[in-house]
């Protein structure tokens, strides 16, 4: 009896786990399944950006957002956003409705990324949003990136003989931009063919952090094996070097000594700079959170962004003439570094 009794609680607690582990929030419920496994072989067999879009349109049909039939069963569902209009309506959502995703102690992701912007809400997300929108706006300077960019050319007639990955080569200006932007810091990726220390450091910690085994398996981070150790070393050479920009910083405030375009105009300066105004406590590991995440999520979406356009304008031939000539009637035809102001005319009608 009293194994029939010890039985059946065993059973009910499995299918009540179970059960709750599968379930699909309600207001998903009416969200189609697609496979997701014709997409996630091409991206596996790195397949060109045009086949790769069209088996998306293919899979999705005519849905314009879909659950990914692989993720139901397990703890996560995947939700597919296919048209941009849906995209916008998520990312305009309020924390209540989407909230992001926050790490937490003990995952890679948390050692890396912390509680920067993009991965935190509530109260930390207010405080911290309060002083990077105003930082922003006066970080992006058009002068600063026309520079860079004319180094670029430099690098690409010094170096460049025949066919190259153009994303590699773009995450070279946009490492470089993100750099000066978010903490005033040189890499010097665009110096020569040789990549930076800490840029070696840094791909390494985000191969790693990526890597699709340690995310399907999790516990392997937990042991005591080579690669965890290497991957906490490098996570402390990257931080020690983002603590020590922070450092420099500060004590360059506290002296008065920020005083030239050069090391006045980054999101650091300015993120330090308005705390003072506004009275708000700002502490070096959140900080350096911030700086870590604005480096992440500037430089391979915009190297992404240039590449996919680039690609775009090879592929429409008449559409690039018409962005060359609206480039040539506002600059001329002389190699120019754009202002502000020349970079919000536009003489183009959009093409429906
Ligand atoms: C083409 C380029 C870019 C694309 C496609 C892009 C895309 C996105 C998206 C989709 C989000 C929303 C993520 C979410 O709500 O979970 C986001 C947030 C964010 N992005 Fe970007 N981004 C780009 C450039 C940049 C640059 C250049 C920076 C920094 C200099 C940056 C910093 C951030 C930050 C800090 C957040 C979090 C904002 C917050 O939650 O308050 N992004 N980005």
């Amino acid at each position: 009896m009293f194994l029939i009794i010890f039985f059946t609680v065993l059973l009910i607690i499995i299918i009540h786990y179970v059960y709750n582990f599968n379930k699909i929030p309600k207001e998903s419920e009416n969200i189609p399944y697609v496979s997701g496994l014709p997409l996630m072989w091409a991206l596996i067999r790195q397949k060109p950006h045009d086949e790769v879009e069209e088996i998306m349109s293919k899979t999705s049909g005519d849905h314009e957002i879909y659950l990914v039939e692989q993720t139901r069963f397990g703890p996560f569902k995947q939700i597919n956003f296919v048209s941009p209009e849906c995209v916008k309506d998520l990312l305009m959502a309020s924390e209540d409705v989407a909230p992001k995703i926050e790490f937490h102690p003990g995952s890679v992701f948390y050692d890396f990324f912390g509680k920067g912007l993009p991965f935190s809400n509530g109260d930390l997300w207010k405080t911290y949003r309060k002083l990077a929108t105003p930082a922003f706006n006066s970080a992006l300077r058009t002068d600063m990136i026309g520079e860079t960019t004319m180094e670029l050319f430099t690098f690409m007639e010094k170096n460049l003989s025949g066919p190259t990955d153009i994303f590699i080569l773009l995450q070279r200006i946009t490492i470089e931009i993100l750099g000066k932007m978010a903490f005033g810091h040189q890499f010097n990726c665009l110096k020569s063919l040789e990549i930076p220390h800490m840029i070696n450091v840094y791909k390494y910690i985000i191969s790693f952090v990526e890597s699709p085994l340690r995310i399907i398996f999790p516990f392997i981070n937990k042991l005591p094996l080579e690669s965890n150790k290497k991957f906490l070393a490098a996570i402390k050479e990257f931080d020690n070097f983002i603590y020590e920009i922070i450092e420099k910083k500060k004590d360059e405030m506290n002296n008065n000594k920020i005083n030239n375009k050069e090391n006045s105009n980054d999101l650091l300066t300015k993120m330090l700079e308005y705390s003072k105004q506004e009275g708000i406590n700002t502490d070096n590991k959140q900080l350096r959170d911030e700086m870590v995440n604005n480096f992440v999520a500037g430089h391979d979406t915009t190297a992404g962004a240039l590449t996919v356009s680039l690609y775009y304008l090879a592929k429409y031939p008449e559409i690039q003439e018409r962005a060359r000539s609206e480039v040539i009637n506002i600059l001329g035809d002389k190699l120019t570094i754009p202002t502000s102001e020349q970079l919000k005319v536009s003489t183009l009608e959009i093409i429906p």
